[in-house]
Formats: structure tokens, sequence, C-alpha cells
């Protein structure tokens, strides 16, 4: 009876959502009743059922406005033009380090003229200007600009130099180049390189000696140009915005393609679903040539008129000081920066913010408690999606270590789902009909969303080269003929639906017959040794099947007790996934966003005479770590010492 209640109530309130026909909802919901039977279904429904109908609450909402938009014809300078007149004189942007405050109307103005500028010097709808900038104050009034006239930016990486830096300006077909004076010599070193007719705009402190021939300096030309409204082209919701790089962990960065809708979706499904205001104030010390910076954190100023923070770049002994005197209540994280933040020392400053809610994600299990009881953030809101897939999560209830959900209830509703694979290859695993098989509660599995290109919310714009869009699709996923986005990434669901990290892929390695995933060695350790910062990965041992476990520790003051470390790990980790090497080293190669760099330490693997830190050998019979030299290693190599 009771049960039968609750598919009613469901229903009824699943018809008001989301307008489902009911013939849809009722064998889905029946199928799931008979499946898992009796109380588990009742301890599911009661435990998931409000998360649910808030998700899809907020799909909808999301939907509609889309739907709204792309009716209108709307594009994202036209949302903004709304937020500016209801706005105005609100502060839209602070600069974290000049200290200078932007208006909605002054951003609104700034944009315009580079609007302008950029249709005086003939650039028309369509055209692609490249970005690169590490001083900040103008970044987002530059590409918004840009945005007005339909020319479109590719944000460039401020890292990047040589090959790479060339690479990322020739495949956007980018017309000019605006970059910031703080990069002039990157500029220098590969101007030979780039077309001849590319223009050149340098923004900042001018100094034409030292800029390639024929560059321009950008401000005077700005102050000359007009501030009025451009002429908007005829530009729609699905036409295209900017480009972001996204960092491939193999072969040269490639350029993701960011649609006017994919940005709104993006930065509103974080809005409604984690339940913010436009009296927010966001902190971002996030790298703007990146979606999590420059879409989820701007794009709430632009889409919702709230107060965003721009920090050039995260400091770890400023960031609580700069959350108090902002007055800011969200807070922006993403990889490895919370544990930067818990490897400070204890200040005043960090329990007197007015922060209540930390947005990003990577925020590891291992440290997710210790960062929310010591700064005294009420609410982490952790969330999964990359740039280019529709395939994105978000932990809007607050759930410890999950980075979001998908309905056990309303599966339905969002068309993503885990399925096998070989976690080493990550080929797809297929039943006998050729269709992927999907995991059930606690089977780690590929994250994979259903493509619908009817569906803007669904859609797939995949990289500005072509090849690059086949390797992140697949046929026949959930049924037979569908296509569906490959996330590349292993996650593991619970019976409520709660999708957790496993890891990233290529991060685990076989050692003694089991799977060690580094990404957990690396938390532990890292808890282990005071926060430092910690690489695990697999190296190979001749005549040894799979691969030994490294740890390469960053440890400038050689503090570690490698004596109380040994202990300390027996109890922490089982025996195979206790690192075999250790490294110790100054610093740790890390990208722009705060991921470690392995390749170049796999490379080096654990020859002494190869690597000049020091490196140490869990010693099997002693049961400790014990230097190892060249002897050692030799014995080691001939299989003599025993691993
Ligand atoms: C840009 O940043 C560099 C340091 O990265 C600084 O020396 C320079 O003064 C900044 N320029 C402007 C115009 O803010
Ligand atoms: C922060 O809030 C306090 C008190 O509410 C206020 O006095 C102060 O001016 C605010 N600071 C900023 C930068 O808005
Ligand atoms: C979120 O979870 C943390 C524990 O991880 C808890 O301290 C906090 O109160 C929760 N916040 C909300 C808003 O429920
Ligand atoms: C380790 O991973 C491989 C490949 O994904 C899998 O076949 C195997 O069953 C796993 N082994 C264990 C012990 O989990
Ligand atoms: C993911 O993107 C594809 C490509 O367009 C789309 O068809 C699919 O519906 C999307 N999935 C989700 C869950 O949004
Ligand atoms: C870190 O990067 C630098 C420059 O690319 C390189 O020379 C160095 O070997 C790297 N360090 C490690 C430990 O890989």
């Amino acid at each position: 009876m009771m049960r039968l209640a609750c598919c009613t109530v469901l229903l009824f309130l699943l018809r008001l959502l989301v307008g489902l026909p009911w013939f849809q909802v009722l064998p889905s919901i029946l199928i799931f009743y008979l499946g898992s039977g009796g109380w588990k279904f009742l301890l599911i429904f009661a435990k998931t059922i409000s998360r649910d109908l808030h998700a899809a609450g907020v799909l909808l909402k999301v939907k509609s406005n889309v739907n709204r938009h792309l009716k209108e014809r709307n594009t994202l300078p036209k949302i903004f033009a709304e937020t500016v007149r209801r706005h105005g004189d609100k502060t839209a942007l602070i600069f974290e380090g000049t200290g200078e405050k932007w208006s909605f109307r002054q951003l609104d103005e700034y944009s315009n003229r580079v609007a302008n500028l950029l249709l005086q010097r003939g650039f028309v709808e369509g055209d692609v200007v490249a970005l690169f900038m590490e001083n900040r104050s103008q970044y987002v009034g530059l590409w918004l600009g840009m945005a007005k006239i339909g020319v479109e930016a590719a944000l460039i990486n401020f890292n990047l130099r040589l090959e790479a830096l060339v690479h990322c300006v020739t495949i956007s077909n980018a017309k000019a180049v605006v970059f910031g004076s703080e990069l002039t010599e990157a500029v220098c070193e590969v101007h030979s390189s780039m077309g001849k007719t590319v223009q050149m705009l340098c923004s900042g402190d001018w100094d034409p000696k030292r800029v390639p021939a024929g560059t321009e300096c950008l401000e005077p030309l700005l102050d000359a140009a007009p501030t009025h409204l451009p002429i908007r082209p005829d530009r729609c919701f699905t036409d295209r915005l900017f480009y972001i790089y996204t960092s491939g962990t193999t072969g040269m960065p490639k350029a993701a393609i960011v649609v006017h809708s994919r940005y709104y979706r993006m930065a509103a499904l974080v809005y409604y679903g984690f339940g913010m205001t436009s009296d927010d104030v966001l902190y971002d010390c996030l790298p703007l040539y990146h979606s999590a910076g420059n879409i989820v954190g701007v794009g709430q100023c632009l889409i919702h008129g709230m107060t965003v923070v721009i920090k050039k770049k995260f400091s770890a002994s400023r960031f609580w000081d700069d959350c108090a005197k902002y007055n800011c209540t969200i807070v922006q994280y993403i990889g490895e920066i919370c544990r930067y933040l818990l490897n400070q020392p204890v200040k005043d400053i960090e329990g007197k913010h007015k922060v209540r809610m930390a947005l990003g994600n990577g925020l590891r299990q291992s440290i997710w408690e210790e960062f929310t009881s010591r700064f005294n953030v009420l609410q982490i809101a952790e969330f999964y999606g990359a740039t280019e897939c529709n395939c994105s999560l978000g932990n809007f209830d607050n759930m410890t270590g999950a980075c979001g959900f998908n309905s056990q209830i309303l599966p339905f509703i969002y068309p993503i789902r885990l399925v096998k694979v070989d976690e080493e290859t990550m080929e797809l695993i297929r039943g006998p009909d050729g269709v992927c098989i999907p995991c059930g509660p606690g089977e780690p599995g590929q994250l994979v969303g259903r493509i619908n290109q009817k569906d803007p919310l669904r859609r797939f714009d995949g990289y500005v080269n072509e090849g690059a869009n086949s390797k992140k699709t697949a046929n026949s996923v959930f049924k037979k003929g569908d296509t569906a986005y490959l996330s590349g990434d292993v996650l593991v669901m619970d019976q409520y639906g709660y999708m957790y990290f496993k890891d990233r892929t290529g991060d685990t390695f076989r050692w003694k017959g089991e799977n060690v995933s580094t990404t957990e060695v690396e938390g532990t350790l890292s808890r282990l040794l005071d926060m430092k910062d910690v690489v695990v990965y697999g190296v190979e041992v001749p005549g040894a099947e799979g691969k030994a476990g490294m740890a390469a520790v960053a440890d400038p003051e050689r503090s570690t007790d490698l004596e109380k470390f040994g202990k300390d790990l027996e109890k922490a980790l089982p025996p195979y996934a206790r690192p075999v090497f250790l490294r110790f080293l100054k610093e740790v190669n890390k990208t722009g966003t705060y991921k470690f760099q392995k390749t170049d330490m796999r490379r080096d693997g654990f020859d002494p005479s190869m690597v000049s830190d020091k490196l140490y050998f869990l010693d099997p019979t002693r049961g400790r770590y014990v230097e190892l030299h060249q002897e050692l290693y030799s014995s080691i190599i001939s299989g003599k010492q025993k691993l």
C-alpha cells in the first residue's frame, strides 16, 4: 500500500515538474520497483526523492531558460545587456591585486569599445582573435567585446611557450593576437612562426622596442573607440562564443568549441543547482583560459549579476584574507588547491570570513571533512564536467565525498550512466548484443552521456579539429545505434546513485595482482606527510609482473621521518599499495590547473644514476625504507633483491 502511495505521489509530482507523459514514467518506476524489491525501494526512495526532485526542477528550469533564449535568438551579450539593465552600478568585477572595481556599466562600456575597435579594423562575424594574457583586468571585457560582434576569442593558456603556443594560435585560425605586455618575451619567441597577416595588439606597459615589429598598443586605441553599443550581428544561441583549450594528457592541446548555450548552461546549472543568489560574492582565483574560471565563475557575474573577485594567481597564504576583505560568500577550488590551504599554518582569519560554499572539482575524499570543519565552510559544491562534455554531475546536497549523482528512481530524466570498461585501456566492454554493459552499485565504470544533437542541453559541439571528435564518442552505448560522449573518467556509484571519483584514465597500475589507484594512495600519503605534494605512479622493474609503486614527495626541507612514515604506512595501506620506491624532491611539476605532471618522472624510473634526487627502497624483509644506491639498484634489476 505504502509503496503504491509513494509511486502515485511521485507520478503526480513528476507530471507536474517535468511534464513527462505517464507512459514513459510508469514502466521505469515499475521496473525499478520490481527489480529492487521491498524495503530497499522505500529506503532509496525516502533518501533520494527530495534530491532527485530538486535536480529535476533545476534541469527543467535551465532547460526552459535555454529554450526561451533559443526562441528569442538570444546570445550571451544579449543576456549580459539584461544583467546590466538590472544591476547597472553594482560592482561586477573586482581585480584583487590592483583593487580595481568595475561596475556592470563599466564592463559594458569597455566591451563596447573593444567591439567598436574591432569593427573599425574590419573584423567580421566568425573571425577569431587569440587572447594571451596573464594580467587579467581586461580579460573578460575583451572576449565579451568580441562576442558582441560575433568575433570568437581563442583563450590561450598563458603558460604555453614555443611550439605549443604556435600550435594553439595556428589551429584557431586567429586573425589577431591580443597579448599582455607581461608575455612579450613569449610572443617574441614565436612571432616569426606565426602568419605575417596576424595583427598583434599588446595590452599593458607598452615598450615599442621589445614587442615584435608591427605590434600596436591596445589601450590608446580603445580610448579612442566609441562606447555606444555596436551593431549586433545576427548570431544565435547555438553559435560559437569562444574556444577553450583542453590539455590532453598526451599531445598538443585541443581547442574545444564553446557555444553561447553551453556557456549559459554550465553557469546556470551551477547557479540553480547549488542555490546561489545574485547577492553572493564569488572568489575566483582560477585561470580564466579554462572553463572553471571563465564560465562557472565569471558566468555568474555576466548572467546572474553576481560580484566576482578575480585573482590573478591562487595564493594559499592570502586566500582567506582576500575572502574576508571582499566579503566573499563562495570560493572556487580546483585540483589540489584545498590541500594547499590545509597545508598552511592555522591563522585567525580562516575562521572569520563569510564563505558559506566552496565550489569546484577534485576535492579528495581523504581531506573533505577536514576542510569543511577547519575552515568552517558549510557546503561543498563539488561538480564534475569537462568543457566539451555534456555529462555534467553536481553534488547538490552536500554528500561527503561525492562528485554528483544519478537518480535511481528516475534515471531516464538525465541520460548518463556508468558502463563497464577495461580500466587499463579504457576500452568499453560490450555484451553479446554489442551494447555496453551498465554498472551496478559499487562497480567502477566509465561515465558516458547520451548525445542528442537536437537538444541544446545534450549536444556535443566538439573540437576544432575533426579528428579529435571521434575518440570522444562511441556508438551503441545505451542502446543499439545511439551515440554517446565518453568522459574518459572512471567513477563508482553507490546504491543511492551518488557518484564518486575513482580515478583518471591510466592512473591505476597493477602490482602483486591488485589494482592500485594512484589517487587513493596519493591522498593517504599526503595525509601522513602533513599535506605535502605527493605524486604516485608505477615504474617498471625488469622481471617483475606489473608496475612497482613509486611516490615522489615534495619535501624541500627534508623533514620526513622515514622510520615513522614506514610504520604509519603499514596501518594505512594494504601491502600491495605501499610504494616500493620513494623519491624526495624540492618541488613537483604542476599544470596551470594544479594537476601533477607525472610523465617525466615516470620516464625517469628509479635508477639512481639517472635521478639526482634522493631515492629510497622499501626493504621487504626489514619492512622499512633504505636508501637506494647503485649497488642495491643493480641487485633489484638483476632480480637478486626481492621486491
Ligand atoms: C603584469 O604582471 C606582471 C607580473 O606577472 C607585473 O610585473 C606587471 O606590472 C603587470 N602589468 C600590469 C599592466 O598590470
Ligand atoms: C564587507 O562587509 C562589511 C560589513 O557588512 C562592510 O562594512 C564592508 O564594507 C564590506 N566590504 C566590502 C569590500 O564590500
Ligand atoms: C555539509 O556537510 C558537512 C559535513 O561534511 C556539514 O558539516 C555541514 O553542516 C553540511 N552543510 C549543510 C548545508 O548541510
Ligand atoms: C584490476 O583491473 C583489471 C582491468 O580493469 C580487472 O580485470 C581486474 O579484475 C582488476 N583486479 C582487481 C583485483 O580488482
Ligand atoms: C552529451 O552530449 C551529447 C552530444 O550532443 C548529447 O547528445 C547528449 O544528450 C549529452 N548528454 C547529456 C547527459 O546531456
Ligand atoms: C619539471 O619541469 C622542468 C622543466 O620542464 C624539467 O626540467 C624537470 O625535469 C621537471 N622535473 C621533474 C621532477 O620532472
